[in-house]
């Protein structure tokens, strides 16, 4: 041992020199674990050979790029393993782990824990992992299941080589799907571990990021899921929270496997292959939907987690959106110039700047005088509107002249700090300060809707769009800050920007009616989506429409998504595409990039081009932030128009196909926007 810790020293100080020395070869630090196999054991920054082998792991440099240089044994302390024989329960099995040493890698950890494996449907297996003792935050999806065990699977479960793996096969081929060592589990009270392999290295999923492929890289490429308010940048976590991904097999039969856990987690995807999932809170409970096309594993995952809403034909036309019009001359005058050049256009949006000083529920009676008359002429016209709202309400205007604030106050409906009853105050658009409204509340869901059934009176909307809500505060944390404790500081933040729970968001342990915001941040927007949803149907009597920037696992069933505050660069235009077939995987078809690019001033070249992409994304809407240079394709004069009256005129003719093919993703689950490998 004391000769394989100096020439691993040794091989530190070789590769600080830039030569690689305990390499994927080397027989001395590689031993029982091939480079490929690692599994890291110090997964947050700060390794250090003490530090590693203080936890019982191996240390060992390595020239592979991003692979850990701290990783666990092939027989890790701190694992678990079955404790007597696999029990038959009506819906399937369960099973017993007790862990194995008294070792601790977080602290807290929990003996015995306990895996129940359903077999729900022929073709979907969910294996729960959990405490039997205590019950622990689990997300409240509502996935159908039947009482009893289904008789013909095309799966089957094993506990094979002296009950220390866990493993699903897919009886057709006997591919092994899901290979877990019960060794390498970790189940602590904030840090849950498990790592498979999969059957290939094709795999695709996981959101919300800006993933440079489609088909992600194996090369321990790690990705942290945590709702946040930032633009597309590649490995940052993103708006949405979507654990989920597909894998095709070597001989092309595809699955997919949800982990349904809403705490802030990642997911390493190594070469070997394999996924290492890390959560720090919830259970670990996952779904497993056996294809055996991709076009199946998408249909059998609608199905589980609600079926894409139905969108209304006239929001599958062209739409154009831009914060800062600034007045309704400006807005007027755009309008009209769309008109004059016959571009064909369905849909406008109006961003904040529709508001009075930023307020929910208000207009700018000054330079958007007239906005209700002139929306109502727009419709008359044909066309259709949608309006922005924002989920934080303004606590700091007089008493008596706020209603939505005021009403607010009246029913509780706002998110709270730690004591459960003072609403959690932050920093938002408004003016001063804002409190934020809790969608997990029946009361707030009362209170929304009442408040978009008064907005409908005054401003005639069609559909709404809901931003910042993962939720965005543009502090760290609520007023004043938050305090020192474990949940606002976990032993272990995954791999998330800024590596904090609070940046830009509220504290973990504010209360929601929920559970802690620890546990229910990623599902804010998810919350909010589905009473809006209700709230807007009501309001117009049609299908509605809700835009949202934040999703979770179920959100198709209520909204679509657009990809965010992207940047008008060429990158920018070519990732959208793997965005956009990505939330097809989610079971988010209704999906688009803003076209042009919002941050930034786009250019002629770069506009036209991604009007041309842009007219076939199955939610087209051009859209810009405040500042930048007009955008909109009647910006640019008549040549630019008529290209891009050409390229929409096409997408038009085919509209009947297009909303044919949402109707198959909301009666079968299909996918709208799909890769060529689905078929
Ligand atoms: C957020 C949205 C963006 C919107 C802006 C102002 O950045 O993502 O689309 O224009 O807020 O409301």
């Amino acid at each position: 041992m004391g000769r394989v810790k100096s020439l691993c020293f040794l091989a530190v100080v070789l590769a600080v020199l830039g030569q690689s020395f305990c390499s994927d070869e080397d027989p001395q630090c590689s031993r029982d674990v091939p480079v490929k196999s690692r599994i890291d054991c110090h997964p947050q920054p700060g390794a250090s050979q003490e530090k590693c082998e203080a936890r019982g792991c191996i240390w060992c440099s390595t020239n592979m790029p991003n692979a850990p240089w701290c990783f666990f044994p092939e027989d890790s302390p701190y694992g678990y393993s079955l404790n007597g024989n696999a029990e038959k329960t009506a819906k399937g099995w369960r099973l017993t782990l007790n862990k194995l040493q008294a070792l601790s890698l977080f602290g807290n950890d929990i003996s015995p824990v306990v895996i129940d494996v359903e077999f729900q449907t022929r073709d979907r297996l969910r294996f729960k992992i959990y405490d039997p003792n205590r019950q622990r935050f689990e997300v409240p999806l509502k996935v159908e299941s039947p009482s009893v065990a289904a008789d013909d699977t095309s799966y089957d479960i094993e506990v094979a080589d002296d009950t220390s793996h866990f493993r699903i096969k897919r009886k057709s081929t006997g591919t092994v799907l899901w290979d877990a060592s019960l060794s390498d589990l970790i189940f602590s009270n904030q840090y849950l571990q498990i790592t498979t392999t999969v059957p290939s290295t094709s795999v695709y999923g996981f959101g919300e990021h800006e993933h440079l492929s489609f088909k992600h890289s194996m090369n321990f490429a790690t990705y942290g899921m945590f709702s946040r308010d930032q633009s597309p940048t590649p490995f940052a976590n993103l708006y949405g929270v979507h654990p989920f991904y597909m894998c095709v097999e070597t001989d092309s039969n595809a699955h997919g496997v949800l982990l349904l856990n809403s705490n802030a987690q990642d997911v390493s995807l190594s070469p070997n292959p394999s996924l290492t999932f890390r959560t720090i809170g919830g259970v670990l409970d996952f779904y497993v939907f056996l294809g055996p096309t991709p076009e199946n594993v998408v249909q059998q995952y609608t199905e589980a987690i609600g079926r894409p809403h139905m969108p209304a034909y006239w929001s599958l036309g062209f739409q154009l959106s831009r914060w800062g019009y600034g007045s309704i001359d400006v807005l007027k005058k755009t309008v009209d110039r769309m008109h004059y050049y016959d571009i064909p256009y369905d849909v406008q949006h109006s961003d904040i700047d529709y508001m009075e000083r930023r307020l929910d529920f208000t207009y700018d009676k000054v330079n958007y005088a007239g906005l209700p008359e002139y929306m109502q002429q727009l419709k008359k016209e044909g066309m259709h509107y949608v309006l922005i709202l924002d989920p934080f309400i303004s606590k700091d205007e007089e008493p008596g002249t706020y209603r939505p604030y005021d009403l607010g106050e009246e029913m509780g409906v706002w998110v709270n700090n730690s004591d459960g009853v003072t609403p959690a105050v932050g920093k938002a658009w408004p003016d001063g300060h804002s409190v934020f409204p809790d969608y997990t509340n029946p009361r707030t869901v009362d209170w929304w809707t009442q408040m978009c059934l008064e907005l409908k009176d005054v401003l005639d909307y069609d559909g709404i769009w809901i931003d910042m809500n993962e939720p965005s505060n543009f502090d760290r944390g609520q007023y004043p800050g938050c305090a020192v404790n474990d949940v606002n500081n976990p032993p272990y933040i995954p791999s998330i920007s800024d590596r904090a729970l609070a940046q830009k968001t509220l504290c973990p342990d504010s209360k929601t009616y929920l559970g802690e915001h620890y546990n229910t941040h990623s599902l804010f927007g998810w919350s909010q989506t589905a009473p809006t949803f209700h709230a807007t149907q009501k309001a117009t009597g049609k299908r509605a429409f809700v835009l949202s920037r934040s999703t979770f696992v179920g959100s198709g069933k209520h909204g679509g998504h657009w990809l965010g505050d992207n940047f008008s660069q060429w990158k920018d235009m070519h990732l959208s595409i793997i965005g956009i077939l990505e939330f097809n995987l989610f079971g988010i078809p209704y999906i688009g990039a803003d076209i042009c690019g919002f941050n930034y001033n786009t250019t002629y070249e770069l506009c036209l081009r991604w009007m041309q992409l842009g007219s076939f994304y199955p939610f087209s809407r051009n859209h810009n932030a405040e500042k930048n240079s007009e955008q909109d394709p009647a910006a640019f004069g008549a040549e630019f128009a008529k290209i891009s009256r050409e390229t929409l005129r096409i997408r038009y003719s085919l509209l009947p196909y297009l909303y044919t093919l949402f109707f198959e993703s909301h009666v079968h689950g299909n996918t709208v926007a799909r890769s060529l490998m689905h078929e």
